[in-house]
């Protein structure tokens, strides 16, 4: 925190002092506070393009240089040597764990993760068809019913034990979701197997014979999961945090964040960039679609391409477009849709119109390659996303009842309706 100030005078000649606020890293912040008190103004910034909602210590973005830092560790570090559990605890805790406390938060997660019987009669309850983030919304959301009388929110240690429930009992319903839509059994989770491999047993494994998940399928789902586990104040983080900030539970609060993830220009985009490639089909067809996505007329977006923060390389693109290519030739697989991704970002990246707005790849643009060559279905990824994003929506909201200055979150509004008049009753109008 600075002593510098920023002097503002309104129109009317009042003046508000506003405190500067300074960060470790980024751009200095002024508080605005007391601007409404001294000067009568509120300030207007349709989709948060200039306001910290918060402070945090857990995740650092500089989308001019493309950097991406948990808890200061780069990215690019704990993609090549760490692995979501591990990733998970430096999230929650702020650092990374020694080789007990990973031991014992990896054990907790691990006796965590079956889910309540009754939940799979709910899970019944739904379509073969519904969509599986429908059924995510639902059923985390749900999750609440089963831990809600015993806790006490104010309670730490009650707070921790609720983080810790959703990060291990995520891939339980997203794969109970998946065996829905399948029409197969569902299948307990496996203690003798990591996150990742857990997860693709209860996905694929069914009870007439044994099932081992690939070491290359896990790995990269491990990885993805680590690149996907936090992105500072996001829309969906942003939501559990509001929905958060008037003392909801977490379960609730996190089926809040998994609704707000869903939508296709936030994690639904995965699933829209491969429907995109089916639509385009092939190389010849490339001119015409980045032609529709410059149209302003047309409501036609390269999904996967853009970000809000990112005016450089999302550096978890450059991490996942690196991966999609190993992981295709350790499985053998040889993907049509990687060469259409391949030239259709090549051609974006010489177009002015993308050049000049700096648009470039986003971390989904290639992860629904690695997901489809996995065999995972289209309509899952964006709740693979959401059991790897999980680690964040929690270590946010578990920081934000540590943070002192905490209060319900009240945006204000500029209204521009009707001004005041007077009932006309029905016979009448
Ligand atoms: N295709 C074509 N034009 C685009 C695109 C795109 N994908 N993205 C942005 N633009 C244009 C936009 O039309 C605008 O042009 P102009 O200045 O002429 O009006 C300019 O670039 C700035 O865009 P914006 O909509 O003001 O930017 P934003 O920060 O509000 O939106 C975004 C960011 C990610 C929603 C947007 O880039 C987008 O819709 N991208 C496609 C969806 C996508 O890939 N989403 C995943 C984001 S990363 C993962 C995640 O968050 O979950």
């Amino acid at each position: 925190m600075s002593d510098k100030h920023v002097k503002l005078t309104v129109p009317e000649g009042k003046t508000a002092e506003l405190p500067i606020i300074e960060g470790t890293m980024g751009p200095p912040t002024f508080d605005l506070k007391t601007l409404h008190r001294d000067t009568g103004y509120f300030t207007y910034d349709s989709g948060f393009a200039a306001t910290a909602a918060c402070k945090s210590a857990i995740t650092f973005i500089d989308g001019n240089k493309g950097v991406l830092l948990y808890r200061g560790y780069p990215i690019e570090q704990l993609a090549e040597n760490s692995n979501f559990m591990e990733v998970a605890y430096l999230l929650m805790n702020g650092e990374l764990p020694n080789p007990e406390q990973y031991e014992k938060f990896d054990q907790e997660i691990t006796y965590h993760t079956m889910i309540h019987e009754k939940m799979r009669a709910l899970m019944k309850g739904f379509q073969y068809d519904a969509h599986p983030m429908a059924m995510m919304v639902g059923t985390v959301g749900s999750l609440a019913a089963f831990y809600h009388d015993w806790m006490d929110i104010e309670d730490p240690e009650h707070r921790r034990l609720a983080a810790i429930r959703l990060i291990a009992k995520m891939p339980t319903l997203a794969a109970a979701v998946y065996k829905n839509s399948v029409g197969q059994p569902f299948i307990y989770p496996k203690n003798s197997l990591n996150f990742t491999e857990r997860l693709l047993h209860m996905m694929y494994a069914v009870p007439a014979e044994p099932y081992t998940p690939n070491p290359v399928a896990a790995k990269a789902l491990d990885l993805l999961f680590i690149l996907h586990a936090d992105h500072e104040q996001n829309a969906s983080t942003s939501t559990v945090r509001l929905v958060g900030s008037t003392g909801a539970n977490p379960f609730a609060c996190v089926s809040a964040g998994i609704a707000a993830l869903w939508g296709p220009a936030h994690g639904g985009a995965n699933e829209a960039v491969l429907n995109m490639l089916d639509e385009i089909g092939d190389v010849s067809n490339i001119d015409k679609y980045i032609a529709k996505a410059k149209d302003k007329n047309d409501p036609f977006r390269l999904m996967g391409f853009g970000h809000r923060v990112y005016k450089n390389f999302d550096p978890r693109a450059t991490i996942i477009r690196k991966a999609c290519h190993e992981v295709l030739n350790e499985l053998g697989i040889d993907d049509p849709q990687l060469d259409l991704a391949m030239k259709l970002e090549e051609i974006a990246l010489q177009d002015d119109y993308f050049v000049s707005r700096k648009l470039y790849p986003n971390v989904d643009f290639y992860s629904g390659i690695i997901y489809k060559a996995l065999g995972i279905p289209r309509n899952m990824f964006t709740v693979m996303f959401a059991i790897a994003r999980t680690v964040g929506w929690v270590s946010q909201w578990l920081e934000q009842y540590d943070t002192p200055d905490t209060r319900i979150g009240r945006p204000r509004q500029v209204y521009i309706g009707p001004k005041p008049r007077d009932y006309v009753p029905l016979d009448k109008r």
